[in-house]
Parts: C-alpha cells; sequence; structure tokens
C-alpha cells in the first residue's frame, strides 16, 4: 500500500459555542468539545484510510482553557502513526479572537481510530510518512502511547510494552 503524508488527512471544523451547549458557568460543555473533537478526527482518519473509521479509545484528553459562550472555535485533526489497522489522531483546539483573528491554543487530545470493513472487522491501512519536525517527533512518540493505551485496556501484557519501559530504564 502507498504511504500518505499526515497533511493529507488534516481536517478543520470551525464552529461557534451556543447557548445550548455550555455549562453553568457559560463555558463549552467538556462533551460538546470531546464530540467535535471524535467528529473531527475521525474525518482525518477516514482521509488517511478510504475506509469506515470507529474510535477505539480516547488515550489523552487536556481541558487546559475553559471556552467561552460565543467563541469561534477551530478543532483541527491529522492522523500522526498508522500501524496495522489503527491510527493516531492528534487533535489541536483553538480559540480565535472576533476582533484580531489570533489564535490561542485552548485543548488538545489524542484518538485511536481503527479501519473496518463492512462487518466491523479490523482491515490494514497505508503507512504514514512524517514530513515535518512536529510531525515525526508525534509518530515517534505514538508507539509508546499506543503500548499505553493497550497496558492499561489490559490488551497488552506489561512486559511486552518494550518502547514503553524503554522510558523507563
Ligand atoms: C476497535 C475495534 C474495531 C477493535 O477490534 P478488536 O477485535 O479488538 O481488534 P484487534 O484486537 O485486532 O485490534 C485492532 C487494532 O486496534 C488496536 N486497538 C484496540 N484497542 C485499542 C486501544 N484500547 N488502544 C489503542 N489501540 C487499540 C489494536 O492494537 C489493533 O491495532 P493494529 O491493527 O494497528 O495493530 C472493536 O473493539 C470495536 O469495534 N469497538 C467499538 C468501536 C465503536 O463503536 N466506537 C464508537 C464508540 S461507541
Amino acid at each position: 500500500m502507498e504511504s500518505r503524508y499526515p497533511s493529507e488527512s488534516r481536517t478543520i471544523l470551525t464552529d461557534l459555542v451556543l447557548p445550548g451547549e455550555t455549562n453553568p458557568l457559560n463555558n463549552l460543555f467538556g462533551g460538546e468539545l470531546l464530540a467535535r473533537m471524535d467528529r473531527a478526527a475521525g474525518i482525518a482518519a477516514g482521509r488517511h484510510s478510504r475506509r469506515i473509521v470507529v474510535t477505539a479509545s480516547v488515550n489523552h484528553v487536556a481541558f487546559s482553557k475553559a471556552i467561552p459562550l460565543g467563541s469561534v472555535v477551530t478543532v483541527e485533526a491529522k492522523v500522526s502513526r498508522a500501524f496495522k489497522s489503527s491510527m493516531e489522531v492528534v487533535i489541536d483546539v483553538w480559540i480565535e479572537d472576533r476582533q484580531t483573528g489570533d489564535k490561542t491554543k485552548a485543548n488538545e487530545a489524542i484518538y485511536t481510530f481503527v479501519a473496518v470493513n463492512e462487518s466491523g472487522s479490523p482491515v490494514s491501512v497505508p503507512p504514514i510518512k512524517p514530513e515535518t519536525e512536529l510531525e515525526q517527533q508525534r509518530y515517534d512518540a505514538a508507539l509508546r502511547r499506543k503500548q499505553l493505551s493497550l497496558v492499561l485496556a489490559g490488551k497488552m501484557k506489561p512486559n511486552d510494552a518494550t518502547e514503553l519501559k524503554a522510558l523507563f530504564v
């Protein structure tokens, strides 16, 4: 299978924060942001694999900054690494200042998607070739994160997580 670049999967969703999407402090409800990130990441994984994709796990979410009512929110998702049937997708969330247009990073997350056939069984995806320094860093760290996620899910024995163990020895 021919490899693809992370930029080919880049997906950007821009939307407002409306009153029905906020918590009692008038900030964006966390579940709404998770849904927006899942949607953007799913499109990115689909662009990379050109297959049906399902969310296999949410590996990391950092709600670093509250996002106030009325904000213009941009969710940017890109596949950082492709394995056999799974893909790691990194999501960056930005808030746009409506007057200056300046963007501030608000949150980030890492999701894992799996490409499946019509019966829901995993199928192979194309490899990925990082181009930029940041893409290379994210690619290099993705195997550790995959192993951590599998260990936490009880799908890998800690002893087999060689890449992860290498961090500590
Ligand atoms: C995701 C799913 C397809 C995995 O199926 P499975 O039978 O466990 O398949 P496998 O064990 O062969 O795993 C398939 C791939 O997923 C990866 N994977 C599975 N669970 C994972 C986890 N918790 N974290 C990271 N990767 C995971 C495996 O490592 C494997 O990757 P690889 O092929 O690139 O090496 C299956 O669990 C599923 O359909 N889940 C429901 C998905 C869904 O409905 N999501 C929406 C939320 S409601």
